[in-house]
């Protein structure tokens, strides 16, 4: 019988540091122990003009000799098509399977290049070398991959964890802002879910903007957020659909009910995820109130944190029943249920079914909200 996997195979090892780019060579050697003898990295136009050079030039100086597949740069990029692309031209560099494919990218290079690393002669190894905020601290964790489809996003894909996730934040500074307050905003998620302490931290590195990148903070928060988003995966590996308790992997999904409805509303094109994800942390966290199951003053606080690490794209425009159209498709509905995370207060998810708050009242809050906002 094959054993599961153990903690260790799901999470690999993971290395944040800063300026520390040019040591990914000696990282995937030690990762892969000496068998691999081809990289072959997944990336984009874009990210590879900008760190390609330093990441080949470090795989080959550690042995490897390295080919590459690039993908256009965005989600709409992120299909069969393109991974089909990427599974040829693996083919056409000889990759074996004890080879490895690196990812150098956000999370759509990411996602993609790990689904393609799993379903290549039936699987091989994958090192996730996120480039962005949001991969750094979400995506590139847990082993999630997959690709888009016309039936939806995310529809196809495989749990493929990484054999190693490796990240240099100065890699961040080439990073448009919009892109560092989506990451952030996926950082509030993982703190609201935590605790007051990550998020007084989150709030303290983010406010400073102009220091962001001098000391330790930064990278020590993505550890922190890794950490927090390990713990939880550890114990839910592949989302138990049955689970509902606040320790559930489905938690990581907090603020993504509105989110997703927000992006599908707008037809993928006017939000990064994680400002949609900014914008359903509060949804989320107002109907918590609505249902009188947490404090006033925790609202307040996830609005200060939110406000404090950047500005979200207007909601002015967006029709309130067309967003709640889209919630009864929401992914995390099980046998047509609706299941909302919300919260009891600053570090206790609840995951909420559909018989626990009426359709009246997640509409009429969404209305008062999307008002709010505009
Ligand atoms: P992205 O991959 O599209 O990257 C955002 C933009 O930043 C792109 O234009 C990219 O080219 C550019 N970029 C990347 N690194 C850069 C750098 N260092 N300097 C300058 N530009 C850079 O978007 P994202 O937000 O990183 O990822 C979003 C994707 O992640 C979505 O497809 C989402 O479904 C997926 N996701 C997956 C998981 C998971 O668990 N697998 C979790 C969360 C999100
Ligand atoms: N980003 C949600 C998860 O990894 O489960």
């Amino acid at each position: 019988m094959k054993a599961s996997p153990s903690v260790t195979d799901l999470l690999g090892t993971i290395e944040i540091g800063q300026g520390n780019l040019a040591s990914i060579g000696a990282f995937a050697q030690d990762r892969l122990g000496g068998r691999a003898k081809r990289a072959f990295l997944v990336s984009n136009r874009k990210v590879f003009g900008l760190y390609g050079q330093t990441v080949e030039a470090s795989l080959q100086k550690a042995g490897f000799s390295t080919a590459t597949g690039l993908i256009g740069d965005g989600e709409r990029f992120k299909t069969l098509a393109s991974a089909e692309k990427v599974l040829a031209a693996m083919a056409a560099a000889r990759i074996e399977r004890t080879d490895v494919v690196i990812s150098l990218g956000g999370g759509v290079v990411g996602d993609l290049g790990g689904f393609a690393a799993a379903i290549y002669l039936r699987g091989i190894k994958h090192i996730q070398l996120p480039t962005t905020l949001l991969a750094m601290i979400d995506s590139s964790v847990g082993g999630k991959t997959g690709v888009n489809a016309s039936f939806g996003k995310n529809t196809i894909g495989a749990f493929h964890p990484a054999a190693g996730v490796f990240a240099d934040v100065d890699c961040l500074k080439t990073l448009p802002e919009r892109e560092i307050v989506a990451g952030a905003c996926e950082m509030v998620k993982h703190a609201a879910m935590s605790g007051k302490g990550l998020l007084k931290r989150t709030k303290a590195c983010f406010s400073d903007r102009k220091s962001l990148f001098s000391g330790e903070n930064l990278a020590a928060l993505v550890r922190e957020n890794i950490a927090f988003k390990a713990k939880i995966v550890d114990q839910d590996p592949f989302e138990d659909v049955k689970r509902t308790d606040g320790r559930s992997r489905k938690i990581l999904n907090f603020g993504h009910t509105l989110a997703h409805a927000l992006e599908k509303a707008t037809n993928y094109r006017y939000f990064r995820h994680g400002e949609a994800v900014g914008y359903g942390i509060l949804y989320a966290a107002e109907l918590s109130k609505k249902l009188a199951i947490c404090d006033k003053q925790d609202v307040e606080l996830l609005y200060d944190v939110l406000h404090s690490v950047g500005v979200l794209p207007s909601l002015a425009g967006i029709e309130p029943q067309k967003v709640f159209e889209t919630f009864q498709f929401d992914k995390k509905n099980i046998s047509g249920s609706l299941q909302m995370i919300l919260l009891r207060g600053i570090g206790r998810p609840e995951i909420i079914s559909g018989d626990q708050i009426s359709s009246k009242t997640i509409f009429s809050t969404l209305e008062a909200f999307l008002k709010l906002q505009k």
